[in-house]
């Protein structure tokens, strides 16, 4: 069955999604503060956290499309919308993860186009770090109200 694979993924790959997005906002906050050139090592930096974000992405649609959470809110909503759990993945999750990555991926492309290494880092550092927060409040951490989910999950 192709949904506990999908939810491990998803979990594992949320790590690699925060990881990369961290290390390239240090590195533009960084590079702002210091007034560096930009460096190609920059651009690997914002294009891996955009591409990963762009997996996560996809690899979310497949999991929405599979999840029995999912299934039970739509099939039995209103009903099942009193629970906050199954209303969170159901609709606020997917909502807060689609524009984070939207927004992420709006920065991305502007710092691209932009030519002063300081606009790149400014322009990368604003849009990534509402991008990041939006993901921290959507992730469902084990200790969030919203939804608990493990920290990581193995087969
Ligand atoms: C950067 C984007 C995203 C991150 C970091 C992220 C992170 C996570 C994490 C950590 C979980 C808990 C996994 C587990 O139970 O082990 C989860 C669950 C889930 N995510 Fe995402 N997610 C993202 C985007 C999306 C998107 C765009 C969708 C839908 C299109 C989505 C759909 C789901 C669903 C349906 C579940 C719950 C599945 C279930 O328990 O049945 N995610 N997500």
């Amino acid at each position: 069955m192709i949904y506990p694979i999908l939810l491990v993924v998803h979990n594992t790959l949320r790590w690699l999604v925060f990881g990369s997005l961290l290390a390239s906002l240090g590195g533009s906050y960084w590079g702002w503060v210091k007034n560096s050139t930009y460096r190609p090592f920059d651009q690997t930096l914002r294009v891996v956290a955009t591409s990963l974000a762009h997996t996560q992405l996809l690899v979310g649609f497949y999991l929405y499309a599979k999840s029995p959470i999912v299934s039970y809110y739509w099939k039995f909503s209103p009903d099942a919308s009193q629970s906050p759990e199954f209303r969170f993945f159901a609709l606020i999750h997917i909502s807060l993860m689609i524009v984070s990555v939207v927004i992420m991926t709006i920065g991305s492309s502007k710092a691209k186009r932009q030519r002063l290494a300081q606009q790149k880092f400014k322009t990368t550092a604003l849009y990534f770090t509402i991008s990041l927060l939006l993901i921290l409040v959507a992730i469902p951490w084990p200790f969030s109200p919203l939804a608990a989910r493990p920290w990581l999950r193995s087969f």
